[in-house]
């Protein structure tokens, strides 16, 4: 059986990768992918790598009303700010959301006002929606109708961290994290810093204090863990166009050594399908570069007990582990589909 499955924003990055891989899903059929710019263009007129993959599909309006009466399943892959005004009216006619946007993620509505600037227009589903992180919601994303789908930096961070977290084994309250991430993650439409004469190789600070997704991870950990945590976290602008690499620093509670640190991310992530953990090798530390087109996630760590610190590492492709692909993943959870269908990429290389 197939379920009907329309995506808004799909002339985007991470509506143009569910488009990708949607395409290829044995249980799904895509009934619309809208753009207002694009309606009426086919699809391969934006996403060239789709050149007769998706047969003669063409974007479509963005007519809300049209799509609850078409699709079972929505994703919105728009900007923030723009799908806390539609996700009730799709809810109320008996569909399912997976929000790709910051918009759903945090609980609490002040959040919003406090770290993206605006007074959240629909607080009250802040309190149903599930965050999309399977490594740590799987059940709640089964019986969710409104995922919403956890940022790119954020997804790295947490995945990095939520082990040591959950089994006690670091200080919560002195939490480092640098993140390094490509330029995809900015989006289709070109600014003054993401236009790519001005992006490629950089390797450069932004939102070094204040950056959004510092309040899903602490949210997230704080959940995890019981208790306040607090995160500092700074992203970087590098030449890459897709890949995350989060650097976590931190303390250990006790003079703890690799085994225990390994111990706790074998517990936690050894049956996970899309998490690796990365020890040993030429490389052996995770790198972006060893999971693009993927939609796993490569952790790691190094121990130093001498100085009761460690340094822990996740990797991941943003627009597949980072969005589109977790966003599959949460979808396949919901609809009682193996986790691992129509994700089943292995990385490409060399990149
Ligand atoms: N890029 C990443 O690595 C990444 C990772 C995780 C999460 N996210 C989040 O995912 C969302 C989409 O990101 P993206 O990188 O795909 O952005 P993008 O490339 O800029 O695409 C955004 C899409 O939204 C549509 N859109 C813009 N304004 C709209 C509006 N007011 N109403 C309806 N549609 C609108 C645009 O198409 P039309 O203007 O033609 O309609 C476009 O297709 C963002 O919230 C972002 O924060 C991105």
């Amino acid at each position: 059986m197939s379920h009907r499955v329309a995506i808004v924003g799909a002339s985007g990055y991470t509506g143009g990768e569910a488009l990708r891989l949607l395409a290829n899903h044995p249980s799904v059929e895509v009934v619309a992918a809208t753009s207002r710019e694009y309606a009426g263009k086919p699809v391969s007129a934006v996403h060239l790598h789709l050149r007769s993959v998706l047969g003669s599909m063409k974007f479509s309006e963005l007519n809300l009303e049209k799509i609850v009466s078409e699709a079972e399943l929505v994703y919105l892959s728009v900007p923030s700010g723009v799908s806390q005004g539609m996700v009730r009216r799709i809810l109320e006619a008996g569909l399912r959301v997976l929000d790709l946007s910051p918009d759903f993620r945090l609980k609490e509505p002040r959040l919003y006002e406090e770290w993206y600037g605006f007074t959240h227009r629909d607080p009250e589903l802040l309190a149903e929606s599930i965050y999309g992180l399977p490594e740590i919601h799987r059940e709640e994303i089964r019986r969710a109708r409104l995922v919403a789908c956890p940022g790119c930096n954020a997804t790295a961070a947490i995945l990095a961290l939520a082990p040591v977290a959950r089994e006690g084994l670091i200080d919560l309250d002195h939490v480092a994290v640098d993140v390094k991430v490509g330029s995809s993650e900015a989006g289709r439409q070109p600014d003054q810093g993401t236009h790519h004469p001005e992006r490629a190789n950089v390797i450069r600070p932004y939102e070094a204090a204040g950056h959004r997704h510092v309040a899903e991870v602490e949210q997230e950990l704080s959940l995890l863990c019981g208790r306040r945590v607090r995160v500092a976290m700074v992203p970087h602008a590098v030449g890459n166009v897709r890949g995350a690499l989060a650097t976590a620093h931190v303390w250990l509670t006790d003079t703890l050594d690799e085994t225990t640190v390994w111990r706790a991310y074998a517990k936690h992530y050894g049956r996970e399908p899309f998490i690796r953990i990365v020890r040993a090798g030429p490389v052996k530390y995770p790198d972006p570069k060893y999971i693009i087109g993927s939609n796993f996630c490569d952790v790691g760590f190094a121990v130093e007990p001498s100085r009761g610190r460690a340094a822990l590492f996740a990797a991941i492709d943003n627009l597949m582990k980072g969005a589109a692909g977790q966003a599959v993943q949460c979808m396949n959870i919901m609809l009682g589909l193996d986790e691992r269908e129509g994700l089943n990429y292995f990385p490409v290389s060399p990149v």
